[in-house]
């Protein structure tokens, strides 16, 4: 059953207020090939200590590299995997699923999409089995006349028109534009509060992508869902996401507003990330930048996890986790660079010329621990896409 611990007065009355959060989240899987062995277990450091907030109508980016934990994130908030330590909050109230009914109820709110639609159907289920059953588990009390209005009308809202003629097809009968679009019909079918979609772009053809995030786009508009967007594409989470956190090694390293922090990164993760990073906006496109390999998340690096690859680290790096130092703009980056020092000072005026930044960064101020957990703060709008960037306007072709 669904335990509703904290429920603060008027939580969700409050219009910033999250309707989903993590807060302090922690997730160790045992390693593989550890389960039945003697002896001190390893451990996978999926998810350390990761806060974060999505509210409605907005999108969040999630961007990391592969296996720095993004996906171990998102079960988590759909509470497909249980966690370690930390919290789950929907609505102000601490979600703890404990079998059936339970996870019925938080899938109901909380809907994952997965990046490789063909897999997630039945396919010798035509589409209208796959969508009846979805539409029988959350309108159970539907007639059967019903039930195919409803499906119509979710095939109308992601752009599969006419219905008819996808009723009858098969999966493999469609495209993986088309394939993408009915899996989010199938989500929709629950009325969810929240999608988190993992990668929902990175397996279709790079021409029929933007159709799908922008209907994704026309969903959180209109129906004030609140997306939580996993993808390694730093770039796209500029034009699509108000707000971007990003993830290294099973951590949250940097968060704030997407333009922001991607024009403005502060933490050198993300700054190799956006480098290595193709962007229409650049003028002169950079060459690709080898920016090394993740470190092992069994034993992962001490102090901060990035020290090993980072240009920049000193020797406290090894050895002390930075702390949370909050920048301007809402932007938060846990990285020594930002320290009230002179070392740091010296390292920011290398960062900035290695970077080609105008002018050396300011210091941060240190977020006491005690100031809660570092979350990002809604901040309004997100970056007009760039003249050269494809228009929008493809939403409406079902590709
Ligand atoms: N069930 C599991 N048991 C053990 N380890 C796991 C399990 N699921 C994930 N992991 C490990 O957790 C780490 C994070 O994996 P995850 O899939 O969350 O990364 P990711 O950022 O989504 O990567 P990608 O971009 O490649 O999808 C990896 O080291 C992975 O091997
Ligand atoms: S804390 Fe140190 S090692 Fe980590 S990113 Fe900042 S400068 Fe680099
Ligand atoms: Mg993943």
């Amino acid at each position: 059953m669904t335990t509703i611990e904290t429920a603060p007065a008027a939580a969700d009355e409050r219009a910033d207020a999250p309707v989903l959060e993590a807060l302090h989240v922690t997730k160790h899987f045992t390693a593989r090939g550890q389960l039945f062995k003697r002896g001190p277990k390893r451990v996978v450091h999926a998810a350390d200590d990761v806060s974060l907030a999505l509210h409605a109508g907005r999108i969040m980016a999630l961007v990391g590299e592969s296996g720095s934990g993004k996906s171990t994130f998102a079960r988590l908030l759909a509470q497909l995997h249980p966690v370690t330590s930390g919290e789950i909050r929907y609505r102000g109230a601490t979600v703890t699923v404990r079998g059936g009914k339970s996870l019925r109820e938080h899938v109901s709110r909380v809907q994952l999409i997965l990046q490789d639609p063909f897999g997630s159907f039945n396919p010798v289920a035509t589409i209208a089995r796959t969508l009846t059953r979805a539409v029988r588990i959350h309108h159970p009390k539907a007639s059967a006349k019903e039930q195919l209005r409803i499906i119509d009308d979710l095939l109308g809202q992601v752009s599969l028109r006419p219905a008819r003629q996808f009723t009858e097809k098969y999966p493999h009968e469609l495209s993986g534009g088309q394939l993408q679009r009915l899996s989010i019909a199938r989500a929709l079918a629950a009325s969810p509060d929240v999608f988190l979609a993992d990668e929902p772009v990175s397996s279709l053809d790079v021409s029929i992508r933007l159709g799908v995030l922008n209907l994704l786009r026309r969903l959180v508009e209109e129906r004030g869902v609140a997306l939580l967007y996993v993808t390694h594409d730093i770039a796209s989470a500029r034009y699509f996401a108000e707000d971007t956190s990003v993830m290294y090694a099973g951590q949250l390293v940097e968060a704030g507003p997407s333009e922001t922090v991607t024009q403005h990164a502060a933490h050198p993760y993300t700054q190799l990330l956006i480098a290595s990073a193709p962007d229409p906006s650049r003028a002169e496109e950079a060459a690709p930048r080898d920016i090394g390999q993740p470190p092992s998340l069994i034993d992962p690096p001490s102090g901060c996890r990035f020290h090993p690859r980072c240009p920049f680290a000193t020797e406290r790096c090894a050895t002390d986790a930075p702390p949370v130092f909050d920048l301007e703009d809402g932007q938060w980056a846990k990285c020594w660079l930002y320290a009230d020092d002179a070392e740091a000072a010296g390292k920011r005026a290398e960062n900035a010329v290695a970077y080609g930044l105008g002018e050396v960064r300011q210091a941060g101020r240190r977020r006491d621990a005690a100031a809660g957990p570092a979350t990002t703060t809604p901040t309004p709008g997100r970056a007009a896409a760039p003249a050269d960037a494809p228009t929008p306007n493809t939403e409406g072709v079902p590709q």
